[in-house]
């Protein structure tokens, strides 16, 4: 899709239609009416006929007169100003967008004026930007690859337009769309893997795939096939592929490898690109969803394209173990104990809770990075769905200021996290006789004794700040969004883009104040 900004006014840009926010404070909206009385003379008509009053998410749709250049014009409603966020305007612009496509418009611009009264702009316009933008482009997406008789392609939204009166504006949404679209791009690179069946997606085509897009964009790659993951000894990554046909991979990805002086991030993504439970099998109903179980895997390698296209002062590192978790005469069984990388062993109780066994062995070997943080990102648990459905990522960690910069960044893209207790007193549910740890921890309190397993991997010689984000509601959706569909919802991207981002000007601002200290 092209994404552009020009100088225009309402009246004159050059699109199949184009749109404006408008507030529904009463005051303000009589003001805005009165302004786009302009281009249709029996506007309060059609508004009291649509019973349109600047709502959140409403769209009225209009047919629009000789006097205005786009044929069509759509009002979208802000609610009220005073409760105003960069939220409602993805969700307007997406309402809006998907409006747009269903009347076959193919070139959308929305109005971002300042001096014609339309729209008063508070916040920083090249949020607002981002934000419109965001919402277009993530409420278009589908995954249709497979479909092959497509309604009509032709008619897809192929352009979506900024415009103000204003050339300083224009420049600084120009300046932001490029970063905008790179990070549009990079989410609807992780919904298309996740969402990818895991006969298109398994651990070799998904490494086939991170390799791509490293030759493309530039980032380093290394992956390991299944003889080196036995040579490194990654106990957990081999024992759950042990009942699967096809090999497993470990996918290590690098961006500014070689720069010294750079802080060193690594982000950890689970990787079972399906998961049918293994011998301890999962019931039929809802088993399909299981494709989407390397929604981890999928954040981190869409980060890892963006950071590098945004070219982030960071050392970035991607860690990912894939492999299938099947049932077979090979498989591993309730009752088995695993040696892991660093030497933790873990009793398997149940073959389910396969994910942490995977991710234990990284958690382990992600130390020899000496890394300034440390964050994984799992689909790890039934229980924290039941815990916070899909309208928020369950986040525990070791260190109070990391998670602190997380929900912060969570707050701003919306896509929210949610801090869980990682209590002392939890730790004795995953108590083994047999191994030093055990792989399931009773009934209650799930995702924290899964949080608890890996926290239990991290070398104790070798410290570093962890924080573990399930993403199972959140990555795979049951319910749309109002810009994600059903299914892979590509979170984690812009969460964890927002905060690469701003890891960068905390420590900017922390040696602009260290040097006003001296
Ligand atoms: N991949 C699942 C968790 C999951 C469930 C993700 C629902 C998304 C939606 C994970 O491997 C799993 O099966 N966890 C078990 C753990 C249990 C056996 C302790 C679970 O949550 O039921
Ligand atoms: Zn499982
Ligand atoms: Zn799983």
């Amino acid at each position: 899709m092209k994404l552009t900004a020009y100088k225009s006014t309402l009246r004159q840009v050059k699109a199949d239609a184009v749109a404006v926010f408008v507030y529904e404070d009463k005051k303000i909206f009589k003001e805005q009416i009165t302004y786009l009385k302009k281009f249709l003379h029996n506007i309060e008509q059609i508004i009291e006929l649509e019973h349109f009053k600047g709502k959140k998410d409403e769209v009225l749709s209009t047919i629009t007169q000789k006097k205005i250049n786009a044929p069509r014009l759509y009002i979208t409603g802000l609610g009220e100003r005073s409760s105003l966020t960069l939220e409602q305007y993805r969700r307007s612009a997406a309402a809006v967008a998907k409006e747009a496509q269903k009347a076959k418009v193919k070139h959308l611009a929305f109005d971002l004026q300042t001096t014609e009264g339309i729209i008063n702009i508070d916040n920083d316009i090249r949020n607002i930007a981002q934000a419109i933008v965001e919402g277009a482009v993530l409420s278009l997406y589908k995954f249709d690859k497979y479909i092959t008789e497509k309604k009509d392609n032709r008619s897809k939204i192929s352009e979506v337009t900024l415009i103000n009166a204003d050339e300083k504006r224009v420049r600084e949404i120009q300046k932001t769309l490029k970063e905008t679209r790179v990070i549009c791009e990079a989410v609807n690179f992780a919904r298309d893997l996740a969402n990818a069946p895991s006969n298109e997606i398994y651990p070799e085509s998904l490494a086939e795939r991170a390799k791509q897009s490293a030759d493309r964009y530039g980032y380093r790659i290394t992956i390991w096939d299944k003889r080196k993951i036995e040579r490194e000894g990654f106990g957990g990554l081999l024992a759950v592929n042990a009942g699967s046909a096809t090999e497993p991979r470990f996918i290590i990805l690098e961006h500014n490898g070689r720069e010294k002086n750079l802080d060193t991030i690594v982000l950890i993504g689970k990787g079972i690109t399906f998961d049918s439970g293994g011998i301890s099998i999962k019931p039929s109903t809802g088993m399909a969803e299981m494709k989407m179980d390397m929604s981890g895997a999928a954040a981190v390698i869409g980060t890892m394209e963006a950071t590098t296209r945004l070219k982030l002062p960071i050392h970035l590192v991607g860690l990912i173990p894939a492999t299938e978790n099947l049932p077979s005469g090979s498989a591993m069984k309730p009752g088995d104990i695993i040696k892991h990388y660093g030497g933790t062993t873990s009793e398997v109780d149940n073959t389910d809770a396969e994910g942490r066994l995977i991710l234990a062995d990284v958690i382990a070997y992600a130390s020899a990075f000496r890394p300034k943080a440390v964050i994984d990102l799992a689909t790890l648990t039934g229980a924290c769905v039941v815990a916070l459905g899909q309208h928020a990522t369950g986040m525990f960690g070791n260190d109070e200021e990391l998670m602190t910069k997380l929900k912060a960044a969570g707050e701003k893209t919306f896509e929210r996290v949610w801090q869980l207790p990682l209590y002392e007193e939890y730790e004795k549910q995953i108590k083994s006789d047999v191994a030093d740890v055990k792989n399931v921890g009773g009934k209650w309190a799930g995702a924290i004794t899964a949080a608890w397993f890996l926290k239990k991997f991290i070398p104790k010689d070798q410290e570093y700040k962890w924080v573990h984000l399930d993403i199972a509601g959140t990555a795979i959706l049951e319910e749309a969004l109002p810009y994600a569909p059903k299914g892979g919802s590509g979170v984690g991207v812009r969460l964890l883009i927002e905060f690469l981002k701003s890891w960068k000007k905390n420590k900017l601002l922390a040696k602009v104040s260290a040097e006003a200290d001296k």
